[in-house]
């Protein structure tokens, strides 16, 4: 495939809309991660999305609104919990399923008779959907199976030459893919964990929240595949375990056929706190292999950069990524979800 892909400035968005709107193939920023858009309402547009991909069919698109009053023109009947999920956490992060509106291309959702449905927040995307006047259907603007694009590089380096235009949105702010969620008999079940928690739902919606999502589940159609996998191999540890994971690859990497090829760390922390806890860690990997190392003092500042991390060590070349899981709640849910699938061990 090979397109003649137009690069747009952040204020091009009308050109953006445009396009999606007589059939186009956009990538564009949302708060999350780039999304690779067309008109909800179009069949052809939206297979359009699945082949700049190269995705599996059968996994189904989010589809994007601009606001809680476009609701009923996606998702037929919503009952009370999704209206309140979206008028407490919209614009924003979160994704609830609900039944397809009959409008809705096939396509967009797989064939599915259920639709996945956002309200994002980026001025960037809601720009566009104003322009263009319909729902768009938009997955993250990855190749399939690769981390998500963050930034404008990323988003070009994925899918140039594949879709229509990428516009210039920035670097998305929380940096992994939406919460996803469906609503039934007065509870909320999570899909995919992302940047809104379930602690969050349960504070503020006072609802029962349960989980399906990772090994146990296959509820959500796209957690079946490989996902978020760098072309190096990420291994994904607890912090105590960081050292000798370094030592591990480093044996590792002098039989691989590019001894030396480097090591990539991610971890949490401040500086200070690493050169105390993490000297001898850092030290043995510079002995004789390059280790770089990205510091995030965060579990936000780690999710808003940990794809662009994983992207930048491949274009460095590392062979290996070393990344420390943060504790497993809040938002550190949903980033030790993101590194397990990218490691293989869900
Ligand atoms: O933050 C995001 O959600 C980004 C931006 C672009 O909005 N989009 C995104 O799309 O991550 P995608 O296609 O990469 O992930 C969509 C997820 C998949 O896990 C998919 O299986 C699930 O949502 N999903 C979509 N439709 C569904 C449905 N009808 N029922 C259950 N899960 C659904
Ligand atoms: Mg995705």
């Amino acid at each position: 495939m090979s397109k003649d892909t137009v690069l747009l400035s952040a204020e091009q968005h009308g050109i953006a809309a445009r396009l999606v709107a007589t059939g186009g193939v956009v990538v564009f920023a949302t708060e999350t991660v780039y999304g690779l858009g067309a008109n909800a309402y179009d069949d052809a547009a939206c297979r359009a999305i699945f082949a700049a991909k190269g995705r599996p069919v059968d996994n189904p698109c989010i589809v994007h609104i601009l606001d809680e009053t476009c609701l009923d023109e996606v998702i037929v009947g919503a009952d009370e919990i999704t209206r309140a999920l979206f008028s407490v956490f919209s614009p924003g992060p979160l994704t609830v399923v609900g039944e397809k509106h009959p409008s809705i291309a096939p396509a967009a959702t797989g064939g599915l008779g259920t639709v996945a449905v956002r309200i994002p927040a980026h001025p960037s995307a809601r720009s566009i959907l104003r322009a263009a006047g319909v729902p768009i259907a938009a997955p993250s603007a990855n190749r399939s199976g690769k981390p998500s694009p963050t930034t404008f590089r990323a988003a070009i380096e994925a899918m140039r030459g594949r879709v229509d235009a990428i516009i210039d949105g920035g670097a998305c702010s929380v940096g992994l893919e939406s919460t996803v969620v469906t609503t039934d008999s007065g509870c909320v079940r999570i899909l995919r964990p992302g940047a809104i928690t379930a602690e969050m739902i349960r504070d503020r919606l006072g609802v029962r929240v349960e989980f399906s999502y990772g090994a146990a589940s296959h509820v959500s159609p796209g957690t079946r595949h490989p996902h978020y996998r760098p072309d190096a191999r990420v291994l994904a540890v607890e912090r105590a375990e960081i050292g000798a994971t370094i030592a591990r690859a480093r044996r590792e990497a002098w039989t691989q056929p590019a001894p030396g090829a480097g090591i990539g760390v991610i971890v949490l922390g401040d500086e200070p706190s690493l050169s105390s806890s993490g000297a001898s860690l850092m030290g043995e990997a510079s002995e004789s292999l390059t280790a770089t190392v990205a510091v995030f003092p965060t579990v936000e500042a780690m999710a808003a950069g940990l794809y662009e991390s994983l992207l930048e060590f491949d274009r460095r070349g590392c062979s290996v990524v070393i990344v420390e899981m943060p504790p497993p709640y809040g938002l550190g849910t949903a980033v030790r979800d993101r590194l397990s699938r990218a490691a293989g061990i869900e």
